[in-house]
């Protein structure tokens, strides 16, 4: 089967203006290619470099050089580096997906609202829209009282549960999770894997970060490390177990330590800008 997407060469640099200028690397270099139906998790220790890549394919951060090439539905190629946003928005509405690790929505918009709102987008209708929310509030194990509550006072979990349903019910073809899981009980865990396994059968492509190894050995086809924002180690979800076990002192892949290669700009400096690109 063809590569639902090639990335090649992905770099983003983030100018810290208030910094004088100070340039920090996102992610440089990075590479992989991604078969239709893959399931590929992305590792590495914490500010490696893992949801700028994410936010790169999303588009939600403007690569600074490199290529991500994305066969869509139609067979069309796309360079999601370059893609006009108009083509974003398309396909973001109808192709790709992306669930971030803390749930962003309206206020005093119900849950199943929420769930619903994103396949009116999609053109349905809007009892319909809100049967299937209902469905997958259900899947998901919300709880029926909260249904027609605000997620913005649900609990951590909970909160991201609809995070994911409301992304999963648009039924993306090529999904980008960033810790689905991170704060999820472990039945509630089991849930969402049961959910994003049927996703994979069901044909999605996805790809994954995950801090909890036994999760992403659960689901992953492959496992592409980062460290330093570069590509460290490529393996098979058989050798997580192994290969990513916790060094204390480390990280958990004791590879990447051996072939970190540091990147030329500064990736230690202070602060987070708001950039424009922060927030879509
Ligand atoms: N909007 C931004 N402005 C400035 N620097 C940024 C921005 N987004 C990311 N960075 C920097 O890029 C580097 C990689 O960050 P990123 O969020 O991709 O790490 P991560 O691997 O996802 O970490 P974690 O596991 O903690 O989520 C970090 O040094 C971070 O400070
Ligand atoms: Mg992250």
């Amino acid at each position: 089967m063809g590569n639902v997407l090639s990335v090649r060469q992905l770099s983003k640099h983030f100018i810290l203006h208030i910094l004088g200028g100070k340039v920090i690397a996102g992610c440089e270099e990075i590479g992989f290619d991604l078969k239709q139906g893959e399931f590929l998790g992305l590792t590495g220790p914490s500010g490696a470099g893992k949801s700028t890549v994410l936010k790169c394919i999303y588009r939600t951060y403007l690569p600074t050089s490199g290529q991500m090439l994305y066969t869509g539905k139609d067979g069309r190629q796309i360079d999601l580096a370059c893609a006009p946003e108009r083509e974003m928005i398309r396909l973001r509405r109808r192709e790709i997906g992306y669930v971030s690790q803390f749930l962003k929505v309206m206020p005093r918009v119900p849950a199943v609202d929420v769930l619903a709102g994103e396949l009116r987008q999609k053109g349905w209708e809007m009892e319909r829209a809100r049967q299937r929310a209902r469905e997958f509030l259900k899947i998901m194990d919300i709880n029926q009282a909260l249904w027609d509550a605000y997620p913005s006072t649900f609990s951590g979990g909970e909160q991201q549960r609809i995070n994911l349903a409301r992304t999963l019910i648009t039924e993306p073809r090529l999904l980008l999770l960033d810790e689905p899981t991170a704060s999820l009980d472990i039945v509630t865990r089991q849930i969402v894997i049961r959910v994003l396994k049927d996703s994979k059968a069901a044909g999605a492509t996805m790809i994954g970060v995950f801090h909890d190894l036994d999760v992403m050995g659960r689901l992953v086809d492959r496992v592409f490390g980062i460290e330093a924002g570069r590509s460290s180690t490529q393996c098979s979800p058989p050798q997580v177990a192994t290969d990513l076990t916790p060094v204390p002192g480390h990280y958990y892949d004791s590879a990447s330590v051996e072939c970190g290669a540091g990147a030329s700009t500064d990736r230690r400096g202070s602060g987070r800008i708001a950039s424009r690109e922060d927030t879509l």
